[in-house]
């Protein structure tokens, strides 16, 4: 009996734990569609218009797409996209970047932030 409720407990804090992700991604999503779409696509071999593709993003160098024109700034960076720098660039892209040509005030909200980056996690491989 008592095990029964241990697993039945641990199925549901799984449970729960993916639904919150998958929240968090949904929410990234109108973050990205109100912030973000306007400039970038996701998808793989998606156009380039304002902004790069951002497909396979994460694990990619900054400044790695072929053929895209990026700034001088962003092609001497010379980072991986990760959690943790990709946070820093879209808080403060021209605090981070000086010299970046992405014209983009930052997500300032942290939760913003942290829902836009599982989304993005997602939506780019
Ligand atoms: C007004 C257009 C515009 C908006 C809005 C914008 N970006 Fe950008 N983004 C750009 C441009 C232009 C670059 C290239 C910057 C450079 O070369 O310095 C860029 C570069 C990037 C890069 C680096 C890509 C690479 O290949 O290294 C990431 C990541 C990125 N943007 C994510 C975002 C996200 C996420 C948002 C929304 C929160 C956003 N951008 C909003 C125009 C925009």
């Amino acid at each position: 009996m008592k095990s029964w409720i241990g697993v039945a407990s641990a199925l549901i804090a799984g449970v729960t734990a993916s639904a919150a992700l998958a929240q968090d991604a949904a929410k990234g999503e109108r973050v990205f569609a109100t912030q973000c779409k306007a400039c970038h696509t996701l998808e793989r071999g998606g156009a380039s218009v304002t902004g790069p593709n951002l497909y396979g993003l994460m694990a990619r160098k900054s400044g790695g797409l072929p053929g895209y024109g990026y700034s001088e700034a962003m092609r001497r960076f010379a980072i991986v996209w990760d959690e943790k720098t990709l946070a820093n660039y879209l808080r403060d892209p021209k605090g981070d970047m000086p010299g970046t040509k992405m014209v983009f005030a930052g997500v300032k909200r942290p939760d913003q932030l942290a829902d836009l980056i599982a989304y993005l996690k997602e939506a780019t491989q």
